[in-house]
């Protein structure tokens, strides 16, 4: 997929004053990273890290204060030890970080970051390797934006952190867990078609969470930013009589049986969610039949 289709919405992407960065042990750094998924979007040279040198403490506070603050009021902000020993050492940690003598003041203040740094990161994306070939799973994702009024937003900085990381690490199968209601499920519904493997989980600190997999394609990234229905999404899945409604908890426990009794698989569409406010009800497809 080549262009650049968000081009008036994230021109922040083309300066190179914001880039991408990759803070992974050199153990685990990605062999011929972006080679998978056809997309030319990640033109700058990523910035890289390795998490276990302490001179680069300083960028690891500001990454723990971005996701302290975008988590903190969810009860879901990440202890260091799951950070070090749940990411840092067994995973895969990318983001965007900007320049810090370009990006606002304000930034740096709300992350307590020093302007002797020469980047600052402004979002943070963890996936770890399963078991299962091939299978990641994703368990964290926030950026700067949610610490922000929407006018001094980085226009995609959410979604384009995990396409990066996704692109660059060759993922083919990402799976994770989200809250229902979570604005983020509109990120995570455009990088494939998402199953959803769970529907309520009550091992998790929050019940009302979606577990999904998702076989990662690039065709629908760019409808992230267009909005425009995906067309090949509705030729292969139809819609069910089934919803998930954010604030019912029921119909999570009802899908959840059904799940569990193989009535699946599930199936959330990206295009719908797109359009609908974050605790309307949302319409899961199955693949159609022949
Ligand atoms: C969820 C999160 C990662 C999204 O990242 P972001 O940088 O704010 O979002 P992006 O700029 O990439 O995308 C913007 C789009 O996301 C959606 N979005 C983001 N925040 C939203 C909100 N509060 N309400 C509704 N939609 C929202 C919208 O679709 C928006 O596009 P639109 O304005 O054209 O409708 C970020 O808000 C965050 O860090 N939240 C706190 C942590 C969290 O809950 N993470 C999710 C864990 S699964």
């Amino acid at each position: 997929m080549t262009g650049n289709p968000f081009s008036s919405r994230a021109d922040w992407l083309n300066s190179g004053d914001i880039r991408p960065y990759v803070f992974v042990r050199p153990e685990n750094m990605i062999a011929n990273p972006g080679t998978r998924h056809n997309i030319d979007w990640f033109k700058h040279e990523p910035i890289y890290k390795n998490p276990l040198n302490i001179e680069e403490l300083p960028f690891a506070e500001a990454i723990y204060q971005i996701e302290w603050k975008s988590f903190g009021h969810q009860d879901l902000a990440i202890p260091r030890w799951v950070f070090y020993d749940c990411a840092a050492m067994p995973g895969f940690i990318a983001g965007y970080a900007g320049r810090t003598k370009i990006i606002p003041k304000k930034i740096l203040n709300l992350l307590n970051y020093s302007e002797e740094n020469e980047w600052c990161p402004l979002s943070l994306f963890i996936i770890i390797p399963t078991m299962h070939k091939g299978e990641w799973v994703a368990y964290d994702l926030c950026s700067v934006n949610s610490l922000l009024p929407k006018e001094e937003q980085f226009y995609g900085l959410g979604f384009l952190s995990k396409a990066f990381a996704l692109w660059y690490a060759n993922v083919g199968q990402c799976s994770g867990m989200t809250q229902w209601g979570s604005p983020s499920l509109k990120l995570h519904s455009h990088y494939g078609p998402i199953e959803m493997i769970g529907a309520y989980a009550p091992l998790h600190t929050h019940a009302k969470t979606m577990t999904y997999r998702c076989e990662v394609t690039v065709n629908n990234w760019e409808k992230f930013f267009s909005k425009e229905p995906d067309l090949a999404f509705l030729e292969r899945y139809g819609k069910t009589d089934y919803m998930i409604e954010p604030n019912n908890v029921e119909s999570m426990i009802r899908m959840q049986e059904r799940i569990q009794n193989n009535e699946g698989p599930f199936f959330l569409n990206a295009g719908d969610i797109a359009h609908k406010g974050l605790r309307d009800p949302l319409h899961i497809y199955k693949l159609k039949q022949g």
